[in-house]
């Protein structure tokens, strides 16, 4: 009896298997790839905003202190975001008709906050503090980069677990004021032996 499929046809069946095969080996690698790159995070990519507000007009040439419009940073979990009231501190006198202003004169009048879209948020199941952090001394940059030159905000770094991770499973956390492990070092202010060391690796740390 003749084979029912010829010689041929065995060859290319078993051909296009191995393709669809390696097919989908490479597709997964490049999905795996893609998930690791700075480009899904978002890294440096700037969202629409309202008013083109730049960082590094007002931060930079002319020296604002983040502080300024980041008002609780250094006690609060949110950073917080200028009010209105903030901007016309200096915008009542200066550019006070200029058009790209419009929405800020509108949320002002209408005693309502610019709303910015924001390039940071982090999902909702994850927990941060700005004050824990700023108190021991990491500079906004070590998170931010350089936002002082920055015409539109975008992220300089993922904020990815495993960038907080890289971190928080460091003893002495590169970024942090050497002044602050010096102080740490007082015997007064040690902890006590038997109490454990801040578990900051822990995942109740970030996932309350
Ligand atoms: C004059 C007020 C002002 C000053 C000074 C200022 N900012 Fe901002 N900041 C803003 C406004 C307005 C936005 C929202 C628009 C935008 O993202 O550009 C913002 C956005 C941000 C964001 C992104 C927020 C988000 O939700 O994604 C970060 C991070 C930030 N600022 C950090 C800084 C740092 C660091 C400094 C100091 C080097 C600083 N800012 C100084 C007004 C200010
Ligand atoms: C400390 C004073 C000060 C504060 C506070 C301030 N600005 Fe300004 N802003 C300036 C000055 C000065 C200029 C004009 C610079 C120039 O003419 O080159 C300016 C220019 C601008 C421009 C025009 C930039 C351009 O060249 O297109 C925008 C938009 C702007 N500011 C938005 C804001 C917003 C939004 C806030 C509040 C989050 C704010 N500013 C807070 C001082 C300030
Ligand atoms: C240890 C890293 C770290 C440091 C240091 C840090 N930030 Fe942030 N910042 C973040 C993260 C993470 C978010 C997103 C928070 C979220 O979505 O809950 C954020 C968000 C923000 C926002 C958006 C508003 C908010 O609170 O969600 C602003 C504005 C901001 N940071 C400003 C600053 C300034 C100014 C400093 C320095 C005084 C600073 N940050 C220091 C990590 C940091
Ligand atoms: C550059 C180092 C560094 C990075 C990056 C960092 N952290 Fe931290 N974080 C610290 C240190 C140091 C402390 C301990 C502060 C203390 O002991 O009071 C801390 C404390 C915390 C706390 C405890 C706050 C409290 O009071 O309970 C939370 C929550 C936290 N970090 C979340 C995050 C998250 C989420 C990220 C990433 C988005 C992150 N951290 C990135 C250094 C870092
Ligand atoms: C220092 C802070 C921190 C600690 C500690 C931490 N996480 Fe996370 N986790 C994050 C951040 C930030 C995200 C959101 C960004 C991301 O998905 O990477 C996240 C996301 C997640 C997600 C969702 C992932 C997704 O794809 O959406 C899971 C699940 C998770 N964490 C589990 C854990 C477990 C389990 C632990 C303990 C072994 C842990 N985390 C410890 C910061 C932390």
């Amino acid at each position: 009896m003749a084979p029912l499929f010829t010689r041929r046809a065995t060859t290319r069946f078993r051909v296009s298997l191995a393709l669809l095969v390696m097919g989908a080996a490479a597709v997964a690698a490049l999905v795996f790839v893609w998930s690791r790159s700075d480009a899904a995070w978002r890294v440096g990519a700037p969202a629409p905003q309202p008013i083109p507000f730049q960082h590094s007009l007002h931060a930079g040439a002319l020296g604002v202190e983040c502080r300024f419009c980041h008002a609780t940073v250094e006690r609060a979990a949110d950073a917080g975001m200028p009010s209105t009231g903030t901007c016309l501190t200096c915008h009542s006198q200066i550019w006070t008709g200029a058009s790209v202003l419009e929405p800020l004169r509108t949320a002002a009048a209408l005693g309502l906050p610019v709303v910015w879209s924001s390039t940071h948020r982090l999902p909702s199941h994850v927990y941060f503090h700005h004050g824990a952090h700023v108190a021991k001394g990491i500079g906004c940059a070590t998170c931010h980069g350089p936002v002082e030159t920055m015409a539109e905000t975008a992220k300089a770094e993922t904020l990815s677990m495993g960038w907080c991770l890289g971190c928080h499973r460091d003893a002495h956390p590169a970024g942090m004021a050497r002044a602050d492990t010096a102080s740490a070092a007082v015997p007064g202010r040690l902890p006590a032996p038997t109490q454990p060391l801040s578990p900051l690796a822990d995942c109740n740390t970030c996932h309350r």
